[in-house]
């Protein structure tokens, strides 16, 4: 067996879960529409709908709390967290927002000058998307083919392919391109890290055309280790070395700090230089998220944001981090079960169109399972495929996705190895009765963002 690097932590407090029967699970999912989002988190054992906020703070933040500032202006803490972020990043502005979406709602309608413009990302997050379309420019995605090889190893999944991105540059004009939106890791398809190397050749792409380079670097400490475990060249180098060298080819970075930051809510906006989008950012601000100085955080969250961007930088805590998603892959792959692989940051994506492909990409062969794995385990995990991706707005139909992932994302710091066996064991069962999952047909669909409401019924024999 492998050998996995242990958690660099103990347990001081703890939260008791619990487990109810598989008789109530059935008719709680019932009662949910079977729509695990629609489930109270009292009824789920092991919650893995998402890495985002749902992590164990350390003593040293609870500690900071304590400090806060509550002043609404020039708050201690804020300055607390402006040092840290300026000493982590090199850049000479930040304010905080309330989580990574209040960052992107400040910011993106700011670049978008004129109609017709595009935002171009290795793989827009979904809230990027939505900020990105609301002010009416377009998403586009260039992420290199290899992304969707789910079997075959690639160190850097979620690279760019430069290729595509100078064309999507010289098609759309460079005038029209409002930023390159570097994802890192790339969440959307498996927590893939990008190289130091393609960031670089990104960058030299967005100097030539004179495009402003962002950073989405909600989970940037963990795409710094995999830049140093997997890239030559960087074994010696510390991680915040290599984070520092991946800001210094950027403009701006925004962060959801729910991830990376260690904390439960949060988010980031830093310029590296640019003072008249700073004070831009300073106006914006104001009625959307707060005053420049709390930006939608009371005091004391900055003081613990302050504290967990350091220690999220910590290797001993990212090499057990990395090890904690590789083991709950490498039980899935041994058994057989459809994955991405290499598992990426903070999550482990199964593919379930290929594990149930009698479920049509309409009845959405991933919530099927998910709902299975909660019946069969009291597990929580999310959907990440054609349900999320929705309709298409001409014509109405189902957009179908590239994968039908069901997400397995990880809390930092939060559940053990143990903890992790269990999930495992439950996917693997439901694996084994793959053939006998049926799909989902809706009895309530939202127009927009309907993966977080719908209402579902299984589908019956001839439907
Ligand atoms: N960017 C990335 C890459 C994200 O993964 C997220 C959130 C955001 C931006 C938005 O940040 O939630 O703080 O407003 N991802 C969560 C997830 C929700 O479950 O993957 P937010």
């Amino acid at each position: 067996m492998d050998h996995y690097q242990l958690p660099p932590f103990r347990i001081k407090m703890v939260e008791p879960i619990r487990q109810i029967s598989k008789e109530e699970r059935i008719q709680k999912l019932k009662e949910a529409g079977y729509n695990p989002f629609q489930l109270r988190s009292e009824d789920v054992f092991i919650d893995l709908l998402t890495d985002s906020g749902t992590g164990a703070m350390s003593h040293f933040q609870w500690a900071a709390l304590m400090k806060g500032d509550e002043a609404y202006a020039g708050s201690a803490s804020f300055y607390r967290l402006e040092e840290v972020v300026k000493r982590i990043t090199g850049y000479r502005y930040m304010m905080p927002a309330h989580q990574g979406r209040g960052a992107e709602q400040v910011v993106i309608p700011l670049l978008v000058q004129h109609p017709g413009m595009v935002f171009l990302s290795n793989i827009h997050f979904d809230t990027t998307r939505a900020h990105v379309e609301l002010a009416g420019a377009r998403a586009i995605d260039c992420v290199v083919d290899e992304c969707f090889d789910l079997d075959t190893y690639h160190p850097f999944k979620g690279n760019f392919d430069l290729q595509k991105l100078e064309h999507e540059i010289l098609t759309h004009k460079k005038e029209n391109v409002a930023g390159i939106i570097m994802t890192i890791t790339n969440n959307s398809a498996g927590g893939q890290p990008v190289s130091m190397q393609n960031m670089r050749d990104v960058a030299q792409l967005a100097t030539r055309y004179g495009i402003k380079l962002l950073i989405d670097g909600a989970r940037y400490a963990e795409n710094a280790y995999f830049v140093k475990i997997r890239e030559e060249g960087y074994s010696n180098k510390s991680v915040r070395e290599i984070a520092r060298e991946a800001f210094d080819l950027a403009d701006i970075f925004l962060m959801s700090s729910k991830k990376d930051g260690l904390v439960n809510i949060g988010g980031l906006i830093a310029i590296k230089n640019d003072l008249e989008l700073f004070r831009q950012c300073q106006t914006r601000i104001v009625p959307m998220e707060g005053f420049p100085t709390y930006g939608g955080l009371a005091g004391r969250d900055m003081d613990a944001l302050a504290v967990g961007l350091e220690e999220a930088l910590d290797e001993g805590y990212l090499s057990y981090r990395l090890d904690e998603i590789k083991y709950l892959g490498d039980l899935l792959r041994q058994a057989g079960v459809p994955i991405q692989y290499p598992t990426g940051g903070h999550a482990v994506f199964v593919e379930c169109g290929r594990m149930c492909p009698q479920i049509p990409f309409d009845q959405f062969p991933a919530q099927a399972v998910c709902n299975e794995l909660y019946i069969e385990g009291g597990i929580r995990a999310v959907e990440i495929g054609s349900l999320l991706l929705g309709r298409d707005p001409d014509s109405g139909k189902n957009l179908k996705s590239d994968a039908e992932f069901m997400r397995l994302t990880i809390p930092r710091r939060t559940y053990t190895f143990e903890h992790l066996r269990y999930v495992a064991e439950c996917v693997i069962r439901v694996y084994q009765r793959r053939n006998d999952i049926r799909g989902l047909k809706f009895t309530y669909e939202s127009p927009i963002l309907r993966h977080f409401t719908a209402s579902f019924a299984p589908v019956e024999d001839g439907q």
